[in-house]
């Protein structure tokens, strides 16, 4: 049951349900995607505004299965043709983390697989594994997503150091708080840009943090400042409660709102990374996570960085499970397999 299959490819069928997509994928020796299934849950949640976790693990349950089935139907592969199960077991929401793991376990049981248990953010980082031109040790990666904002710098698939975290809100998070306030579409983050592409990016000045580890993050600063620019432009003042606001917001001052946000977020992050390249010299540079998927980003990256950058495209960086098996593929080698009858869930364990 441990350590891997040597007799040719190695076939790993990846399981993620940590926060809205139920998603299922058969990737090949980590590198070749095979199948690529993903049911996101947006449409449920985007009548609240946000993710609500007990509707989120109801509808795991609900397409689990059928999301497997196509992954490996979608693949062409028998269960005699999947050498391995890897399922997110950390971080994420605790009822939607149940639903993977408890699939996973029972198939690696029923099966007679193989199981990895997968760290969901360290998973992002793996996307960059299934392109073209995988990266090359040292990797600098920048991680952005709705619960994360980090700088990683990984020696080896085993060998990594966090650089520098966020201290409060991630910057996906940040794009979702602030789409509310400006009466934008969840998830935050497309619809933020796609508002700031008509908006001027200098219409309000907006504040960077300054903290003592200058490659640490903080976002929450910024979301507060955009709450009080907003209600100052609707004339109001800080007590005004910021659900009112949307309703007060012309469509001019939400892109406004939306280009100068974007703005001193995206800065942020290319300071930052641009910073953490300086000092630490690495052959590669990857960005995972849904904010990834931030074209202003990448074109800034591209731009401040004098070493070339290669994206995924937007559906591996959002959560899926073919990032999952991928790393599963490399863990192989560094970790022997888990006792399906004992795999847990960590709801916020760190990389
Ligand atoms: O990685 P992900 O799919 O889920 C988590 O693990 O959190 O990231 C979701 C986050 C959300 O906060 C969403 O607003 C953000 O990624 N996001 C974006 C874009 N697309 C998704 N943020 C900025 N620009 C985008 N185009
Ligand atoms: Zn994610």
């Amino acid at each position: 049951m441990f350590g891997k299959c040597y007799s040719g490819s190695m076939r790993i069928l990846g399981i993620e349900t940590s926060c809205d997509e139920t998603a299922a994928a058969v990737v090949s020796d980590g590198r070749v995607l095979q199948s690529n299934v993903i049911k996101s849950q947006i449409d449920i949640h985007a009548q609240y505004g946000g993710v609500v976790p007990e509707v989120a693990a109801r509808s795991h349950i609900e397409v689990m299965l059928p999301v497997v089935n196509k992954a490996l139907s979608d693949a062409n592969a028998t269960w005699d043709e999947i050498d391995a199960i890897a399922v997110t077991h950390a971080p994420g929401l605790i009822g939607s983390l149940l639903v993977g793991t408890l699939t996973a376990r029972t198939l690696a049981l029923i099966h007679k697989k193989p199981l990895y248990p997968i760290h969901h953010i360290k998973a992002h980082v793996y996307a960059n594994f299934l392109l073209e031109k995988p990266p090359e040790f040292p990797i600098l990666a920048l991680i952005v997503s709705g619960g994360h904002s980090q700088l990683v710098l990984f020696q080896s698939h085993s060998d990594y150091q966090i650089l520098g975290r966020t201290q409060d809100d991630a910057v996906g998070e940040a794009f979702d708080k602030v789409a509310k306030i400006l009466g934008l579409s969840y998830p935050g983050g497309p619809s933020i840009s796609k508002a700031a592409l008509n908006g001027n990016p200098n219409k309000y000045p907006l504040p960077k943090s300054k903290l003592q580890n200058p490659l640490d993050f903080s976002f929450s600063g910024l979301k507060t400042a955009v709450l009080r620019a907003a209600q100052h432009s609707v004339g109001k003042d800080y007590t005004f409660p910021s659900h009112q606001l949307a309703a007060l917001l012309t469509d001019e001052q939400r892109n406004d709102f939306a280009a100068s946000f974007q703005k001193v977020a995206v800065e942020t992050l290319v300071d930052k990374t641009e910073t953490a390249y300086k000092q630490y010299s690495p052959a590669s540079v990857v960005i995972a996570g849904g904010v990834a998927a931030n074209r202003e980003l990448r074109e800034q990256l591209s731009k401040h960085l004098s070493i070339e950058i290669n994206y995924p495209p937007m559906e591996l960086c959002t959560d899926n499970a073919a990032m999952i098996a991928a790393l599963a593929y490399y863990q192989a080698d560094i970790e022997p397999a888990t006792d399906p009858r004992k795999l847990e869930v960590f709801p916020s364990l760190s990389i």
